[in-house]
């Protein structure tokens, strides 16, 4: 009997079989991110060509004292999907919170950051949670009494699909409860010359992340994909208002994962991720429809990004 324990996640192993054997050319972004891909997605941020992180940085300094006047002061800060909370100084210096709540599905990553943060910020209380935040979530009960803010910069929202993305706002509002604000980063629909170059840079950096997957399923499953066969992908569809990537074949290419066999033919291309970006009112559409009201919205002088203030406000009948 084979007493090896396997390290994959098994969810993981279906979506790839589901990508290969059953022809769904798809595998969900959220697989992008394992270490070496975490560690990536961070050269991505520093990239000339990638303007989201330093727009929304700029703006979080630039605005999140008026953040703070709008009510947010004094709450309890429940950051989505903290990852390496890079941001979260900027917001925490300028609400004082009564708490902050980092939520991430990688442990090892929040304890690190969080205990970084801890020592830049002495005297707040920290809880940090390893969860699911595409799940309503139970909150720490020290933090059950406080008003709530919940953080989710980044435009994270903008690789889920729309219906995916109301689903998560509806989530949020359950976890955090009526009454409580959400600060939430959108990237906005501009030029697509722009767009392309920030997810196809010409330092190959995104190309790597995104080949990274491939590589993933070679040291995760015992696979034998030769990724210099397949070449990154960023196009923009102006239809669904997003940048789509692909990996696509150069040829035809035969390969072996966990012990079976598949093949994709040449110009075969395989849909990794998704990033939505916003009209001018589309991301404020999007939050009504999640039960958030937006309260107020600040921009960048080119209109780049979006940094948006909401209310759980109580649920009425509508006219
Ligand atoms: C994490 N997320 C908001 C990034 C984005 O811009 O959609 C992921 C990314 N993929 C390639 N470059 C950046």
């Amino acid at each position: 009997m084979d007493m090896t324990v396997s390290r994959v996640d098994p969810a993981f192993r279906d979506d790839v079989r589901r990508c290969f054997a059953e022809g769904s050319h798809a595998i969900p972004a959220r697989w992008l991110y394992d270490r070496r891909g975490s560690e990536l997605f961070e050269e991505i941020t520093e990239l000339p060509e990638y303007y989201p992180t330093r727009t929304e940085t700029a703006l979080l300094e630039k605005y999140c004292g008026e953040v703070a006047d709008m009510g947010a002061k004094g709450r309890a800060v429940i950051e989505f999907g903290s990852g390496s909370s890079t941001k979260t100084p900027h917001l925490l210096r300028a609400t004082q919170p009564t708490a902050y709540v980092p939520i991430d599905i990688s442990g090892e990553f929040l304890a690190a950051s969080a205990a970084q943060l801890q020592e830049q910020f002495q005297q707040l209380p920290i809880y940090p949670l390893e969860a699911d935040f595409m799940r309503r979530i139970n909150l720490p009960d020290e933090v059950s009494n406080m008003p709530k803010l919940g953080f989710f910069p980044g435009s994270t929202i903008g690789n889920m699909i729309a219906r995916t993305s109301v689903d998560l706002l509806r989530f949020m509002r359950e976890t955090l409860g009526t009454g409580s604000q959400l600060l939430i980063g959108f990237d906005r629909i501009k030029d697509p010359d722009i767009l392309v170059a920030a997810y196809d840079d010409s330092a190959g950096i995104t190309a790597e992340f995104s080949l990274n997957l491939l590589h993933r399923i070679n040291r995760e499953m015992d696979g034998d994909i030769a990724v210099d066969q397949f070449r990154h992908i960023a196009i923009w569809n102006d239809l669904y208002a997003r940048i789509e990537i692909y990996l696509e074949a150069q040829s035809d290419v035969c390969f072996s994962i966990d012990g079976q066999q598949y093949g994709v033919t040449k110009g075969q291309k395989i849909h990794i991720e998704n990033s939505h970006k916003y009209g001018l009112r589309d991301a404020r559409l999007m939050l009504r429809a999640g039960g958030w009201s937006p309260v107020s919205e600040w921009s960048d002088e080119k209109n780049y990004f979006s940094l948006i203030l909401a209310e759980a406000h109580p649920l009425k009948n509508a006219p």
